[in-house]
């Protein structure tokens, strides 16, 4: 039976893992993998996170199953940060722990599928696996453009999808640092879609993965908290893997808002059941750490410092780059200082990123997408030349 499976083609960011790998020029960049780095370059463990995992070893006294849902402990207490002071709105929200950012996104789609939903329109470009998902539950894609060829969001595009949308139809949006284009609504745009989405069917679904790389845990959480308060039910798709660092660890969550409360326990309950028949329950360790975290003061301002300064970073890289638009011809570096998070689109061909490989040992994913946080107060002039050279 197996011998009829068609090969898959690789992914095409590990390859390009191992093409960066296996390159021995010591000058080389890597802006493909979607990790954060500091100016050394390097991915370290939080401090918050391994004082917290420290204090887990100790206290943890058995490993026994949890649960689907996984630590309810984690799920609430992240709530208040991307929720609010109203943190369930009126008893209406309620979530649970999944694998990743990615379970939650899975997990969401297949309770909008179960609901009935056949169809999910999402802005393009968009992270790949969102696609892939989709289209492994057999929901039909429907996509719009992201953006404009000016580094602003189209806003035309997602109001038109909204407004087109039936009530057997998801959304999808990026809540903040969009993924791969860094290009975020703004609040004003923010407020528009909130609108048409209230007077849509459509079931919104927000995935909010890089949530405090923006502008700030509260500024990066408008767009989420202004749709939640304009429409009736909603699904919010949260990883913690790059604003703790966990990666690995795939740590998650996904949160439902009900019509009401009541309305709360039969959506549960199917989620409960759909992770129950997919990963059972969620690995414990990482959700565990971010919970011991935010529920200590010295932990949890060590981790809001620690997010600040790759927040900061981000932006210092950001604004270098804007800064050499006169410097690189035709690549409209400008807009990179507006845009939000670890990634941007830089308008270059196949033929330009091959050579920027080739010449300048600088590995970036074939769509031109980069990884700011690659970029180091060391490595950042180097990169701005072979742009310029590439660019001619
Ligand atoms: C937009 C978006 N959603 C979800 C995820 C999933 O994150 P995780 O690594 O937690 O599964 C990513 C990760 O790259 C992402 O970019």
């Amino acid at each position: 039976m197996l011998d009829r499976l068609e090969p898959q083609s690789p992914d095409a960011l590990l390859a390009l893992i191992k093409l960066h790998a296996a390159d021995e020029r010591e000058d080389k960049i890597d802006l493909g993998v979607g990790v954060y780095r500091t100016d050394d370059g390097a991915t370290p463990v939080f401090k918050s996170i391994k004082a917290a995992e420290e204090a887990l070893i100790g206290e943890q006294q058995s490993k026994s199953y949890l649960g689907p849902e996984g630590d309810l402990g984690f799920v609430h207490s992240l709530m208040p940060y991307i929720f609010g002071k109203d943190a369930t709105m009126g008893g209406r929200i309620e979530g649970m722990q999944t694998p990743g950012g990615t379970g939650a996104v899975r997990l969401a789609a297949a309770v909008a599928k179960h609901a009935g939903a056949t169809r999910i329109h999402m802005g393009t470009p968009s992270w790949p696996n969102h696609a892939q998902i989709f289209r492994d539950l057999d929901l039909e894609v429907a996509a719009f453009d992201h953006a404009n060829a000016d580094g602003t969001a189209n806003l035309e595009a997602v109001l038109e999808a909204i407004r087109g949308a039936g009530e057997n139809e998801a959304v999808l949006l990026h809540g903040c640092c969009h993924n791969p284009t860094g290009i975020d609504y703004t609040p004003a745009q923010w407020v528009e879609i909130a609108e048409a989405l209230a007077e849509s069917p459509a079931l919104p679904i927000l995935d909010v993965a890089y949530h405090g790389l923006g502008h700030g845990l509260e500024q990066d959480a408008y767009g989420v908290r202004r749709v939640l308060n304009a429409v009736d039910e909603a699904l919010i798709a949260y990883s913690c893997d790059k604003n703790f660092g966990m990666y690995r660890d795939r740590v998650g969550a996904l949160y439902v808002m009900a019509k009401n409360s009541s309305g709360l326990d039969p959506i549960l309950s199917n989620l409960n059941a759909l992770a129950r028949a997919s990963w059972s329950m969620p690995p414990d360790h990482g959700g565990a750490a971010v919970r011991l975290v935010l529920r200590d003061d010295t932990r949890r301002q060590q981790w809001l410092d620690e997010l600040e300064s790759m927040r900061n970073r981000l932006r210092w890289v950001r604004e270098r780059l804007a800064a050499a638009d006169n410097q690189v011809s035709g690549l409209d570096l400008a807009p990179l200082a507006e845009q939000n998070g670890m990634f941007a689109m830089l308008k270059l061909d196949k033929d330009q990123i091959a050579r920027l490989r080739e010449e300048h040992a600088v590995y970036m994913a074939g769509s031109g997408r980069i990884n700011v946080a690659g970029l180091t107060k060391g490595n950042i002039d180097k990169f701005i030349a072979a742009l310029a050279d590439v660019a001619g």
